[in-house]
This record gives structure tokens, sequence and C-alpha cells, in this order.
């Protein structure tokens, strides 16, 4: 074994590793000079076949040529490793007396956040909250309401039907028909509110939107009379448009029940027409096989576009639909 150069092998590798400029040239220096192909590294391997005299002195001179070695490359590596700390730490400066860029945080739609609120108000008390598909079959939309298909109330709604026109399926009209689900899939008692989509054949104008909102309500109890679904409406009116609002039912009719009522809220000094209600229909909970001796209920439904409207003087649909954000911004995020 030839260890002449040993000398010289440190002396490069001090060279190497004093002239590189940074960790990648010095990772490559340190391949070179001390890696598994380097001299030292390889003299070290041919060790082996020496004799054990010749092992030991020669063993000492690549250990000694090796921790001088090792010994270059660690202050190497401290020295390059602080430039670049120091580097990376002025590159990275932040000043942190800049003005920041402010950006807009996301938002709710008022419709989600007056379903929210909706939806708080009736969890407190017990009620769950159910949902039903966009896309209902006629016969829960209308019959099992009671509202057979030669009967007027039907052309009281402009449905949009599905092709193929024999599907029976239309887009819901109301979310009276998750009444019917719930009653079918739930036994008494039954405390749900459903707020959904629907869905009517009106050209988009200040006051109609072809694709709008409802609210359902239903109770089914023993003894429920009309003095709890009015005593429910008044505190409903009151957690959306404030303490001081009343309301009044005015007989009407519905299919789905009997006797029914339109609600109507006194807010800002008039009158104004909120929704309809009503004492659920008998032939209604027969349908759904709900024993009407024994069980009796109570309904309603609003549109959350027009009790959004009348909370906050909404003048024009438009404003509710077309999703600007100068008017959906005013409404914060509702958390
Ligand atoms: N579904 C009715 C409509 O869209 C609103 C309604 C009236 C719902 C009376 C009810 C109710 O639950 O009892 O016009």
């Amino acid at each position: 074994m030839n260890l002449d150069e040993i000398g010289t092998w440190v002396l490069d590798a001090n060279n190497a590793f004093s002239a590189a400029l940074d960790l990648d040239q010095l990772k490559i220096a340190r391949l070179a000079h001390s890696g598994d192909k380097s001299p030292i590294a390889l003299a070290s391997r041919g060790l082996g076949v020496l004799s054990p005299d010749e092992k030991a002195s020669a063993g000492k001179l690549i250990g000694q040529a090796k921790e001088s070695i090792t010994s270059a490359l660690a202050s190497a590596t401290a020295r390059l490793e602080a430039e670049r700390d120091k580097k990376v730490l002025l590159e990275e400066v932040v000043d942190i007396t800049l003005p920041v860029k402010r950006t807009h945080r996301g938002g709710l739609h008022p419709i989600t956040i007056i379903k929210n609120e909706i939806s708080d108000f009736f969890i407190e008390q017990g009620y769950r909250v159910e949902e039903g598909p966009e896309l209902e079959s006629g016969w829960l939309n209308f019959d099992a309401l009671n509202i057979p298909a030669d009967h007027p109330a039907r052309t009281m709604q402009d449905t949009f039907y599905i092709e193929p026109v024999d599907s029976g399926m239309v887009l819901r009209t109301q979310t009276s028909p998750v009444q019917i689900r719930s009653m079918l899939e739930n036994k008494p008692p039954i405390y749900m509110i459903c707020p959904g989509r629907t869905f009517r054949a009106d050209e988009l104008d200040a006051t109609h939107s072809p694709v709008f909102h409802q609210v359902e309500g239903l109770v089914v109890d023993k003894g429920i009379t009309m003095a709890h679904l009015k005593g429910t409406l008044d505190n409903f009116a009151q957690a959306m448009f404030g303490p001081d609002v009343t309301t009044r039912l005015r007989p009407s009719f519905f299919p789905f029940t009997e006797p029914s009522a339109e609600v109507d809220i006194y807010f800002n000094g008039r009158w104004i027409e909120w929704g309809g209600c009503g004492m659920v229909n008998e032939k209604v909970l027969a349908n759904c096989g709900i024993d009407t001796a024994v069980y009796s209920g109570f309904a309603f439904g609003m549109g959350l576009e027009r009790t959004l409207m009348v909370r906050h003087n909404i003048t024009d649909m438009h404003d509710i639909v077309e999703g600007d954000l100068r008017f959906t911004r005013q409404f914060g995020i509702g958390l």
C-alpha cells in the first residue's frame, strides 16, 4: 500500500472544503474527499490484506488523516451553515410596520343566515330539522296532501313537471311534501321543520323567483290544538321580527289543513301577510297511517325570501337572487 500521498489527500480535502462557497459545493467536495470512492476510503478498505504489523502502522496513519479530514469538514459545514442562516434571515425579513392587505372574508348568503336562525330557534324547542328531495313525486307534492289531480288547488301553484310526462315527478312547489315523508317515516309525537328550496314556473321579478325557499313546520301529538299553533307562531314571529311583533290568523283555505288560516304579522305599523297554517287535515293524517282518534297536529309554511324582505325592508327580489356582494356583505357572516 502506498501511503506517500496521504498528506496530499488531507491537504486537498482541506483546500476543497475551504473553497466551497455553499453547502451544495461542500457536499460535492465531501463526496470527493471523504466519500466511499475517495483515496482515503479506498486506502482504508485496503488495510484488510496487510500483515498485522503493516496494518497497525498504516491504520494509525489513515486514522489520523480521517480525523483531520472530518474535523476540516465539520468546521467548513459550521461556517457555511452559519452563512446560509444569516442569508435566510436577511432574505425573509418581515417588515411588521407595513400596512396589511385587506381581503374580504367569505360570508354566508342572507337566505342561509335566516335558515340557520330558524333552525336554531326550533332546535332549541326540541324540533328536528328535516330535508326532502327537491325532485319530488307528484303524489307526495300533491295527492298525499289532499290535492287530487282535478283539484283547482293544483293550478294555484305553477308546477315544473319533469319529463317524461308520465314519470309523475315534479320540482317540489312547496316544502309540504316533507310533512308527509316525516309522518310516513316516524311515529308521533312529531315535531319537525323543513327549510328548503322550492320551485314554481314564475318569472323573476321584484316579488317572485322561480327558485325560492320555504320553511315548513309540523307537529303531531296528543291533544294538539290551534292554541298551540298560535303560541308557536307568536314565538316564531318574535324570534324573526323582534319582541314587539304580534300575529293574527285569518281564515283561509289549504287542502292539507282544516281549519286553515293565513298568518299575518303586525310589523312597522301595519299588518303583513307572512305565511299559511292550520290544523293538519284528518285526511292527510289518515293518508299517513296516523290514528286521528288519538293524535292531532298543526302545520305552517312560510317563504324565507318574504321573511327576509319584510324584516330588512328589501324591495326587490333580484337583490336576493343575484348574489351581488355589495348586497350580501351588509348581512355580515351571521355567526
Ligand atoms: N304549502 C303552502 C304554500 O306553499 C304553505 C302552507 C300553508 C304550508 C299552510 C302549511 C300550511 O304547512 O299548513 O302555499
